[in-house]
């Protein structure tokens, strides 16, 4: 990667996160509305959604619990989970983004697994399944998205926590998605983060 890096700080309550990110993408802030669509490749953008979802992680007690986060861009959630104690595997479509969140698990002296995942070829993570909770975050901003996702989750994990901005295609996946799971939802600031568990 020969884009030029710069370190951020992300403040959780048990310590800071460290965080190498684009230059470019880190001069794009998600701050505005939902509908903010960035010129920067989404995976290298912090987005607010996996802030959020790493705060819900902070402190949670996660040691020895098998985690996988999709669609994982700059995996916040991931370098929480695994600062919890979580053996974490973070999976994108994006080999560059997966090369940058190994290189951040070492700033952070954490272990995170990368992996690369489409969510329309999951057959490969399939296979390693169960995990005991899968992460995203704002991961619901295509429609085309809604299915693949509602398919695959019940096949990896018994419980679910996703985070999202209030985008339309995530509205259309849990009305969806109630029909199987439990879903209790908590808001952070402009952020709904969904729990959602097998019924
Ligand atoms: C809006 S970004 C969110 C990134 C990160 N979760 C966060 O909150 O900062 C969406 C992410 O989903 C990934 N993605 C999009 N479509 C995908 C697919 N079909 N399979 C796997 N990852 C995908 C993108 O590469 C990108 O990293």
């Amino acid at each position: 990667m020969a884009e030029e890096l710069v370190s951020q700080s992300i403040g959780l309550p048990s310590g800071e996160l460290r965080l190498l990110q684009p230059r470019e993408s880190a001069e794009l802030p998600d701050a505005g509305g939902v509908e903010w669509a960035p010129i920067a490749p989404y995976w290298s953008v912090l987005w607010r959604s996996g802030v959020a979802l790493a705060h819900e992680l902070d402190g949670v007690a996660l040691r020895g619990l098998r985690v996988v986060e999709l669609g994982c861009g700059l995996a916040v959630p991931s370098l929480a989970a695994a600062r919890a104690g979580a053996d974490a595997l973070a999976t994108d479509s994006c080999a560059d983004a997966l090369a940058l969140v190994a290189r951040n698990a070492r700033a952070n002296e954490v272990r995170i697994e990368t992996a690369p995942v489409d969510w329309d070829e999951p057959d490969e993570l399939v296979g390693r399944a169960p995990f005991d909770l899968v992460l995203a975050a704002d991961v619901l901003y295509e429609g085309a998205s809604v299915a693949p996702l509602l398919s695959l989750l019940p096949r990896l994990a018994p419980e679910a926590w996703l985070a999202d901005p209030g985008r339309p295609a995530a509205g259309a996946f849990l009305e969806q998605a109630r029909r199987r799971w439990a879903i209790e939802t908590r808001v952070r600031g402009v952020v709904g983060v969904h729990r959602l568990r097998l019924r």
